[in-house]
């Protein structure tokens, strides 16, 4: 149900979770839905654990968002055993899904750099300009940097840095640090995620997460040079 509204762009977003989540209690909130699919999968990964047919992205992310979405629903007819049987899965899950994700956007040039490590609590948009690569650090709404930055949009790895990050913090790869805060004023304007759509949720969807990318592009306008291996890793 996502899919058909995934083109609209960013300023429909509250609108499409709204219509989204008034379908999904429409056609879910009915427990009896959710867990007789719940144990049909069970059934299914029990035979065949870990293949990749019993495993497929798009029925497990729609049961999850489904859940997520009927959480009072749901939540209210565990028991406390059941609910620890379900945190601990997705614990373990997030664990592994995490150091998997920390992984995304290595493949680029130039290749002696190494991959930036985006902080928690937003992410880094990156491109690569002339076997130059930039990255500019953009905090969740609700969170700020630690430093001041306001003139310092993005970090650089080149030849000219030695391959590697020009960086706030001493040594290693870290490019900034996102700490909580009511009021963003260490930043640039463009340094901070819209509310409701933090880094993994504009990651979740490949339009917002263009928009994002091209955004970084258009600001880096002044460097001369084809534009490439953008891409968009959260903390
Ligand atoms: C919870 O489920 C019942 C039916 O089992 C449904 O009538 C109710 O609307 C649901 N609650 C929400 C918040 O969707
Ligand atoms: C999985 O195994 C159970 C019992 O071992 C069986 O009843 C069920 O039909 C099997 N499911 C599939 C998809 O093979
Ligand atoms: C929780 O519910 C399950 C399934 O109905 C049951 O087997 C289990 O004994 C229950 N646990 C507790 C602590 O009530
Ligand atoms: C930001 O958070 C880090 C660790 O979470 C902490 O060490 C640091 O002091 C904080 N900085 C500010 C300015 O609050």
């Amino acid at each position: 149900m996502v899919v058909t509204t995934q083109t609209e762009g960013r300023n429909n977003i509250d609108n499409m979770t709204q219509t989204t989540t008034r379908r999904v209690l429409l056609c879910f909130c009915s427990l009896t839905a959710v867990l007789s699919y719940a144990v049909a999968q069970e059934e299914d990964v029990g035979n065949n654990s870990c293949s990749s047919t019993s495993l497929m992205f798009k029925q497990f992310s729609t049961l999850l968002m489904e859940a997520a979405r009927c959480a009072e629903n749901i939540t209210s007819q565990w028991n406390d055993s059941q609910t620890a049987v379900v945190i601990n899965s997705l614990q373990t899950l997030t664990v592994l899904l995490q150091k998997h994700k920390k992984a995304a956007c290595q493949e680029f040039e130039p290749k002696q750099c190494p991959a930036a490590v985006a902080q928690s609590k937003g992410g880094l948009v990156c491109v690569t300009v002339n076997k130059r690569r930039y990255c500019k650090p953009r905090c969740n709404e609700g969170y700020d940097f630690a430093f001041l930055r306001n003139s310092r949009l993005y970090e650089e790895c080149s030849a000219d840095t030695r391959f590697k990050w020009t960086t706030q913090y001493i040594g290693g790869n870290k490019l900034a640090v996102c700490n909580k805060s009511s009021r963003p004023i260490a930043g640039a304007k463009t340094a901070y995620f819209p509310k409701n759509q933090d880094c993994l949720t504009t990651k979740s969807y490949n339009d917002l997460e263009a928009k994002v990318i091209d955004e970084f592009i258009s600001e880096l306008k002044d460097i001369e040079g084809t534009k490439e291996y953008g891409c968009l890793v959260c903390g």
